[in-house]
C-alpha cells in the first residue's frame, strides 16, 4: 500500500516514552550464554538494553509513556476517542493492552484494540490513526507502540538473545493546522514469515510449542537491508521529496549494521540519523517513538522539520511515513 497524504492535515502533537528501570549490559548477558561485549557490540552496536522485571507487563511499561503523550499533546482523556496499541507481546491475547490502558486512563468512549505486525507495528499504527483522523471519523487518538521481547526470548538462544530490549512509546494524533503527514508506504511478505516467528503462539498446532522467538538471522538481515532503503525511496517518491530534504531519519533500530547499510544507500548525512540501537537494543514496536524521543531531546525535532521513519520486522512486514513535525500546540 502506499499513497500520499491529501486533504485534512494530520500531525503528531504529543510524544511519550517509557522503559524498564533495569539496565542489562552487555556483560551480563555473558551470564546466561556463551557470549561477549566485543561479539555483541561489533556485530550489533548494542552495549545494553532494559528488561522488564517479572511483574511489568506491556501496559504497566506503556501507560507512563501515554500520559506523557497526552500532557505534551495539552489533551485531555475525555477526547481520545481512538486507541491503538501496536505489540506482540501484549499482557495477554485478551483482554487487549488497548483496552486495558484505556480503562486505567479512564477513557470508556475510546474504541481500543491491539495491532500485530511485528517490529512494524507502530508504522501500521500510525497508518491506521491516519485514515481514521482523516476521514473524521476519529477526533483525537492515541497511538501506543511498545514491546515486552523479554518474555518471549529464549534465554539460551545466544543468537536473539543479545539483540533485543523492552519499552514502549505513545504519540497523539490529531488534525493539525500545518505540517503533519505527507504520505505512507506499507507492506508484508508472509512467504518470508518463517524466518521470524513465534512457535506455539496461535491456533497453528506445533509438536513443540515453546513459545519462544525464532530467528534465522542471516535472511532477516538480508530482508532488512533491503526493505529499509526501498520502501523509504518509495514514500519519499510518492511524495515528491529527495532524500536530500529530510532534516530527521529515523529508521526501525534493529542492528547498527542494519543502520549504517541503509544509511549508506539512501545518502543521508548520518547526523540526520537516529541511533540508539546502543542503549535500548531492538524494542520492536517501541523503537520508533524511542528514537523520536531522542531526536526531540537533542532538538533535532523542530517545527517544520522534515522527518523520514522506516520499520520492519516479523511478518515480514514493512512500512515508512514521511511527515512535517507540526511541534506541541500552544
Ligand atoms: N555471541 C557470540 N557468538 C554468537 C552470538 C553471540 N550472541 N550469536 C551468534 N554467534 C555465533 C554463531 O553461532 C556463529 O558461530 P559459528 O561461526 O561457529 O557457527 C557466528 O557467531 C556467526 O554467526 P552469524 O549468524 O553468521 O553472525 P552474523 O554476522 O550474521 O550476525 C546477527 C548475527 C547479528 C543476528 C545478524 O544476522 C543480524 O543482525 N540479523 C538481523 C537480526 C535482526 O535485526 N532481527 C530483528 C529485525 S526484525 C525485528 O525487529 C523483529
Amino acid at each position: 500500500m502506499i499513497g500520499a497524504a491529501t486533504g485534512q492535515r494530520i500531525g503528531i502533537t504529543g510524544l511519550g516514552t517509557n522503559v524498564p528501570a533495569k539496565v542489562m549490559t552487555n556483560d551480563e548477558m555473558a551470564a546466561f550464554v556463551d557470549t561477549s561485549d566485543e561479539w555483541i557490540q561489533e556485530r550489533t552496536g548494542i552495549k545494553e538494553r532494559r528488561i522488564a522485571t517479572q511483574e511489568e507487563a506491556l501496559s504497566d511499561i506503556a501507560l507512563p509513556a501515554v500520559r506523557e503523550a497526552l500532557a505534551e499533546a495539552g489533551a485531555d482523556v475525555s477526547e481520545i476517542d481512538l486507541l491503538i496499541c501496536a505489540t506482540v507481546t501484549p499482557d495477554m491475547m485478551f483482554p487487549t493492552s488497548s483496552a486495558l490502558m484505556a480503562d486505567a486512563l479512564g477513557a470508556p468512549q475510546a474504541a481500543a484494540y491491539d495491532l500485530l505486525a511485528g517490529c512494524t507495528g507502530f508504522m501500521y499504527a500510525v497508518v491506521q490513526a491516519y485514515g481514521m483522523l482523516a476521514s473524521g471519523l476519529s477526533r483525537k487518538a492515541l497511538v501506543v507502540g511498545g514491546d515486552v521481547l523479554s518474555s518471549i526470548l529464549d534465554w539460551d538462544d545466544r543468537s536473539t538473545l543479545v539483540l533485543f530490549g523492552d519499552g514502549a512509546g505513545a504519540v497523539v494524533m490529531e488534525p493539525v493546522d500545518h505540517g503533519g503527514f505527507l504520505g505512507f508506504e506499507l507492506g508484508a511478505d508472509g512467504g518470508g514469515g518463517e524466518h521470524l516467528q513465534l512457535p506455539g503462539s496461535g491456533s497453528r498446532r506445533f509438536e513443540h510449542p515453546e513459545q519462544m522467538l525464532k530467528m534465522n538471522g542471516r535472511e532477516v538481515y538480508k530482508f532488512a537491508t533491503r526493505v529499509l532503503v526501498s520502501s523509504a525511496e518509495a514514500v519519499l517518491a510518492e511524495c515528491g521529496r529527495t532524500i536530500d530534504e529530510v532534516d530527521v531519519y529515523v529508521p526501525h533500530q534493529a542492528n547498527k549494521r542494519i543502520i549504517d547499510h541503509a544509511v549508506g544507500k539512501l545518502g543521508v548525512p548520518r547526523e540526520r540519523t537516529v541511533v540508539n540501537v546502543d542503549r535500548f537494543g531492538n524494542t520492536s514496536s517501541g523503537s520508533i517513538p524511542l528514537a523520536l524521543a531522542d531526536a526531540r531531546a537533542d532538538g533535532r525535532l523542530h517545527d517544520g522539520a522534515l522527518v523520514l521513519m522506516t520499520g520492519m520486522g516479523a511478518g515480514l512486514t514493512w512500512g515508512s511515513a514521511l511527515l512535517e513535525w507540526t511541534g506541541t500546540p500552544s
